[in-house]
This record gives structure tokens, sequence and C-alpha cells, in this order.
């Protein structure tokens, strides 16, 4: 969420060359697949709307796949369809764990589940963008759409969270998460799964948002991503306009793909969850189609609405009791009050691709070429990715097997830093400081390079 993600770096390794991917079994439940079409997401003919919540059961410091362990997930399951949500976002799943009694559950109660790629050993070092775009990596990522693709209700993939953040040198990554994109998209298609959707899912950073949108979707089809999400912080128990949400209407009326907000839900106020009325209303469908209110569980940074006893702290035992806190009242109320509106919304009916930013003082990627897959990354396209390293492999951070084109990336890492920022995960369960300092992110960066594993 508002922070980088740190954790220790792992000692390089490469992979064997990993056997074929495994067939894709029948499912049980199944829900009419998510489209995406003009500006906005389709289930069937019908306008779909994210009316969702994020999920991530002991923060993310606790490292668990929620959806591999039915005593986790199903509780769960239940208060979900008690809020009357229809999307979550798990942030971190095992692409080496069976996820059929889960998913086959959410299907059942109408949920989609979107899907972060990455995990804090597997994806794209912030220090080090060019070295961590390798093989390794891919195939991880790889892995992960093979574990999920045969499920109905997979709504859409995240390519990266917040790694491009508040400091200049942090968009030079945003080349390597567009290639991972990309990549992935490319993977899809290559492996002949359904075509799931894949976009990035941008950090609350004012200074870049507008030319990270842009950037996420110029170019050739291929490159541009198929949605563009991000998290928005700015609605303290006000209204549309003095949260300044009109105005982000207006700078992304034009931007050519479907926009919804990955992470919304200030806390600084009362809540009362007024962001879905306007979420629903004509002023917003437009342009967005609705959003993930942050978040389910309640961990040090106070953002959840249910407690898991025993689960503080980043435990990794997240099965115990669950209560509701008053805000989960709150938040099924307001999802009952403001219903998905009738009607197309408003939509736009063509997708297009939006300029490329230039250069300046807050966008620092002066080209528009991406850099090439890693030469070993290329015949997981047609052999597939084979069995996931899961959260317990030896880590892609700083594997040697990397892009090898002169992309402009930054010098390859030393591997002398003892603490790396990787690009996944909201990190809400760091520090407690994060709660109250939403838009502050600079100075906690620093701090956290520095005391990293301890705060972990
Ligand atoms: C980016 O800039 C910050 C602050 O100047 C610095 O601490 C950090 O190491 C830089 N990162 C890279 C990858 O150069
Ligand atoms: C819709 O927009 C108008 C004009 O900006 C504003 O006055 C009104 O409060 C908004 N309503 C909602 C529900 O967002
Ligand atoms: C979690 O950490 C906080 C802050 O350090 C502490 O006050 C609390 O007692 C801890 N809870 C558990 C269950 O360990």
């Amino acid at each position: 969420m508002k922070s980088a993600f740190l954790v220790s770096a792992l000692a390089a390794a490469v992979h064997g060359s990993p056997a074929a991917s495994p067939p894709v079994k029948a499912r049980a439940a199944s829900v009419e697949p998510i489209t995406t079409s003009g500006n906005a997401f389709f289930k069937g003919k019908e306008r779909f709307y994210v009316r969702g919540i994020d999920y991530q059961p002991g923060g993310s410091g606790a490292e668990i796949d929620p959806l591999a362990d039915t005593k986790v997930c199903m509780p769960d399951i239940e208060k979900f369809k008690k809020l009357g949500v229809n999307v979550i976002r798990v942030y971190m799943t095992d692409n080496n764990k069976d996820h059929d009694d889960c998913m086959n559950a959410l299907a059942e109660a109408g949920i989609y589940v979107v899907l972060d790629a990455n995990n804090p050993a597997y994806s794209i070092n912030r220090n080090d963008p060019h070295g961590s775009y390798n093989t390794p990596y891919l195939q991880s990522v790889f892995a992960t759409i093979d574990a999920f693709a045969g499920y109905s209700n997979t709504m859409a993939f995240f390519s990266g969270n917040e790694v491009i953040h508040d400091l200049l040198n942090t968009t030079r990554t945003a080349p390597y998460v567009k290639a991972t994109d990309r990549d992935m998209r490319t993977y899809i298609k290559a492996r002949g799964h359904r075509k799931i959707p894949v976009g990035y899912s941008a950090a609350d950073v004012t200074t870049n948002r507008q030319q990270t949108a842009q950037y996420f979707n110029c170019g050739s089809d291929e490159e541009r991503s198929d949605f563009f999400a991000f998290n928005d912080y700015s609605w303290c128990s006000t209204d549309f306009v003095t949260s300044g949400w009109d105005k982000k209407v207006k700078s992304f009326a034009d931007l050519g793909i479907p926009i919804f907000l990955s992470e919304y839900g200030c806390i600084e106020n009362k809540r009362d969850f007024g962001e879905i009325e306007s979420l629903m209303h004509s002023n917003m469908t437009g342009v967005y189609s609705g959003g993930l209110m942050y978040e389910y569980t309640y961990e040090a940074n106070k953002y959840g609405i249910v407690n898991i006893k025993g689960g503080e702290n980043a435990s990794k035992d997240q099965t115990g009791a669950r209560t509701e806190r008053g805000e989960f009242a709150a938040f099924q109320a307001a999802l009952k009050k403001w219903p998905a509106p009738k009607g197309d919304g408003g939509y736009t009916k063509t997708t297009k691709a939006a300029a490329c930013p230039t250069a300046d003082k807050n966008w620092d990627v002066s080209t528009t070429a991406l850099p090439a897959i890693p030469d070993g990354a290329k015949k997981f396209f047609a052999d597939g990715a084979g069995p996931g390293p899961g959260l317990k492999g030896p880590g892609s951070q700083w594997a040697t097997d990397q892009a090898s084109s002169s992309d402009g990336g930054s010098a390859s890492g030393s591997g002398d830093n003892s603490d790396s920022e990787t690009s996944e995960n909201a990190a809400p369960g760091v520090a407690p400081a994060l709660s109250s300092a939403p838009f502050v992110i600079s100075g906690l960066v620093a701090l956290f390079t520095l005391v990293g594993a301890v705060a972990l």
C-alpha cells in the first residue's frame, strides 16, 4: 500500500528447465468470465463493476497464500457473501499449491479474484530493475498464470504493484514492469489460456500517476495493458469534489482502457464508505469501473474490518475465529445502499492507445522501447512454465539470467545490498506508522531500507 515491501535479499539461483505445464483441470463451479471492451469490463453483455475488497490475512509480512488453505478462505468467503462483494484482490499466492477448493467456493458465491502475479521473492527489484527482470522471475510469474488461468472466476492479473513510487528514480523501473505486463499477455495467448486481462496497480502518488497510466497504455497493442488500476486514499469522509475525485475523472476520461481503484478507503476520519456512492454514480461510471476497499483483515495499519484471533502481527496462522469490527456493517450497508447502476454507465465503446509520456522532472524514462524478454524465458511460450517455485523458492532478484538487450537499465546488482525493495505488495502490515501517513512515502522507504528485515 503506502510503502515499499522489503525483504532480505536472497541468494541468486537459476532454476533448471521446468517440465511442461500441467493440464488445466475441470472445475466444478463456473461463472461467466469477465472480459474488457472499450474502457469497461463486461460479464457477458452486462457492464461489470468491481465492488470488492482487498484480502491479505496477516498483512504482507505473513507471506501466506489464503487461497491454498480452506481453513483460512472458507470462513472469509462466508463474510464476503455477507458483505455482498463481487471481487477480492489477493496479493500473494503460492504457484506450487492447489487452489481448487477456495476458488470453487468463491465461484459458487459469484466472487471473482484479481491476483498479483508477483511475490516478495519473485518480483522486480526497485533498486535493480534490469537485473531482476530475468528468467527465474518470469518462470514464477507464468507459473502463477498457469495456476489460476483455469478458473472461470479469475478476473485479472496485476503485473506489478506500486513498483513506481514517489522518488523520481523509481520511474526507471517502468520499462521492466511493462515488459512483464507484455510478457504475461504473450504467455496467456501462447498457452491458449482464456484472455484474462493484465494490468498494473499504481501507488497513490500524485506526481506520476498520470504518466504511469499513459505509459502502460502507449505503444503497440501487444505492449499496452488491458486495464489500469491505482490506489487512492484521498476521500476522507468527504465527497466527490472535496476529495478531488472529480478531477481524477476528467484527467482519466480519455485514457482508452478500463480503470478501477485497486485500493481505496481513507481511515483519517470516520469511515462511511461514501466512495461507493460516487463510484456507482454517473459522475464516475463513464471512466471508472468501481474499486476494492482496503482491506478485509485488521492489521497493525488499522485499515481492516475483521479481526482474526491470533492472526495479529503477521502470524502465519490465520485460521482463528473471525470477529467483525464496526466498519464491517458500515461497508456492508454502503454496498447495499449503492448498487451497481443499470445500463452501460456511459462507457466509451472503443479502446485506444495513449501518447507515451515524455521525460520531465517527474518521469525519468526517455525511451518508449521495452527490454526484450530474456532469452532463457522464450521457451516458456512453447513449453509452458512448469511447476512454480512457490513462496519458498530461492528467489529471482539476484539471478543472473537477465535481459541482454541494452535497454537503458540500471547497473545490475552487486549483490551486497542486504535489503531490497520488491515490487510486490502493499506492505500494510509493516509498521503502524504507515497508516497515518498514506501520502508520505519517501522517508519511509529510506527508513525501511535500514530496518527492513527487522521491521518484518
Ligand atoms: C533513488 O534515490 C534515493 C534517494 O536519493 C536513493 O536512496 C536510492 O538508492 C535510489 N535508488 C536507485 C535505484 O538508485
Ligand atoms: C456528482 O457531481 C456533482 C458535480 O461535480 C457533485 O455536485 C455531486 O455531489 C456528485 N455526486 C456524486 C454522488 O458523486
Ligand atoms: C502485536 O504488536 C503490537 C505492537 O508491538 C503489540 O502491542 C501487540 O501486543 C502484539 N499482539 C500480539 C498478539 O502479539
